[in-house]
């Protein structure tokens, strides 16, 4: 019986190679029309990152990253030829924060770096009176038209901070900087994404593109300045090189003509804060696998297969199914599936069959595999328009999915081959060590530092 059931979600979450093609080929479309064009569904946003770094940075930098699972404050060292040191804590938002006033949540990003920055001069490890460069890895869409400004687009990943849409989060975050009297200068703005794309260069010279698949999914790739047309008019000489922030989590976006969305992934777009938009977000990354699962699970409650005669309230709850128990049962070793029995029994208080774990366990192995591939052609797309197959690149990579999730990495690669045949073993992703802490860093150390009143912040040791 849980066999035929599984039948069915197999041909909804089954990827073919001819299928991943197909999506790639539109990839490709989207990428080059948000070059062309302001304002297009995948904003292709030109970063003001100019070229890669020379691997010669060296100073004290603070960089402050939000939009993953932790707000993180850091200071980093660049040692030149690739090294760095970094020290950092880590905070957890809540939903709630989330969901607050933007300067409210400015404000407690200033209030945490204060309490690290004031922690660091306590030691002796900063000096007093220094006013120092902060990198400001801000993950979400901005429009930029310089290293140190950004418009926010949109929020994405079920932020919902008001008054934040539209205006420069450079100069909200500097107003709460200044209101806490925070020494430090926001000297540049970027993304995750263009921070692990920099520093994953820095440490892999192979490296031409960065992803992120964590809460959200997004990739940045060094492009040629004379292929955004849209910036034709600043002047820039083509042949210079501007990092792109791809924001490839919109693809397919709206018009949803592209990608095989099942009925689960319909619900979640139109009960999110934001029906519509991130479309290919919404199959990838670790904010939704979780939720595509108990929908799934609720589905069979409903129609009588699952849980007779328990109390099932829990499932119930959206997003109670984190994407963490995904990776957990996948990678439960033993024969009666104990860690799924725990996940199920601790968390929903209900009790399940060997079968049901078997097919819970199925189920996750479809979702998690169809995330993976969906990326693998992401990934594609920017190989395939750039010409990187045959000389081959490195793909530096960051995230919780692809961290934690067992395999995720080795199905976005067999995804790489399925779409390009053997060629696509050139193709290889590998984990970005800290990428958007030591980008930022080296994002503000190639940009306006010099003007700082205090270079030498460090007191020496
Ligand atoms: C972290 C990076 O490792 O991964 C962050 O430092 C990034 O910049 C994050 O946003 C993404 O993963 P997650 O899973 O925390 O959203
Ligand atoms: C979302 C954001 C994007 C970020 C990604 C990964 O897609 O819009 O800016 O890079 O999540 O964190």
């Amino acid at each position: 019986r849980m066999a035929d059931h599984l039948r069915k979600y197999e041909s909804l979450f089954t990827l073919t190679p001819q299928r991943m093609r197909m999506i790639v080929e539109a990839f490709k479309d989207s990428l080059e029309t948000g070059l062309a064009k302001a304002g297009q569904v995948v904003p292709m946003i030109p970063t003001y990152v100019f070229g890669w770094p020379s691997g010669e940075e060296t100073g004290n930098f603070l960089a402050v990253d939000l939009g993953g699972t932790n707000l993180r404050v850091c200071l980093v060292t660049l040692e030149g030829e690739g090294k760095f040191e970094i020290t950092q804590s880590k905070y957890r938002l809540t939903e709630e924060q989330k969901q607050e006033e933007g300067q409210v949540l400015f404000d407690f990003c200033a209030e945490c770096l204060k309490t690290f920055v004031d922690s660091q001069i306590e030691s002796g490890v900063i000096r007093k009176d220094c006013l120092l460069p902060l990198g400001f890895t801000f993950s979400y869409p901005c429009l930029q038209d310089r290293i140190d400004h950004g418009e926010l687009i949109r929020w994405t990943k079920g932020f919902g901070a008001s008054n934040t849409e539209g205006h420069d989060v450079v100069a909200m975050f500097r107003k709460s900087l200044e209101k806490n009297k925070v020494p430090a200068e926001i000297v540049a703005l970027t993304c995750d994404t263009t921070g692990t794309l920099i520093a994953s260069h820095y440490v892999n010279p192979r490296t031409r593109i960065a992803c992120i698949f964590g809460t959200g999914c997004n990739a940045a790739y060094m492009e040629r300045a004379g292929d955004i047309p849209k910036i034709s008019h600043l002047g820039i000489d083509g042949n210079a090189e501007m990092a792109i922030n791809c924001e490839w989590g919109a693809f397919d976006s709206f018009e949803h003509e592209n990608l095989p969305r099942t009925k689960y992934d319909q619900i979640i777009d139109e009960t999110s804060n934001k029906p519509g938009e991130q479309a290919f977000e919404k199959l990838i990354s670790g904010r939704y696998l979780g939720e595509i699962l108990r929908l799934i699970i609720c589905e069979l409650i409903d129609e009588g297969v699952l849980f007779l005669g328990q109390n099932t309230y829990k499932l119930e709850i959206p997003y109670s199914f984190d994407t963490a128990f995904l990776s957990l049962m996948e990678s439960d070793p033993t024969d009666e599936l104990l860690m799924i029995i725990g996940i199920f029994t601790h968390f929903f208080a209900v009790e399940t069959t060997l079968a049901e774990r078997q097919f819970f366990r199925a189920l996750a192995k479809l979702v998690g595999k169809r995330a993976a591939r969906l990326s693998a052609c992401g990934i594609a797309a920017i190989v395939s328009k750039m010409g990187y197959l045959d000389e081959g690149c490195a793909v530096g990579a960051d995230g919780s999915l692809y961290n934690k999730y067992p395999g995720f990495a080795e199905r976005i690669h067999e995804g790489l081959q399925d779409i390009f045949g053997e060629k696509g073993k050139n193709i290889v992703t590998y984990h970005a060590e800290d990428g958007s802490g030591i980008g930022a860093a080296i994002i503000a150390g190639s940009s306006q530092s010099t003007h700082l009143s205090c270079r030498e912040v460090l007191s020496s040791p």
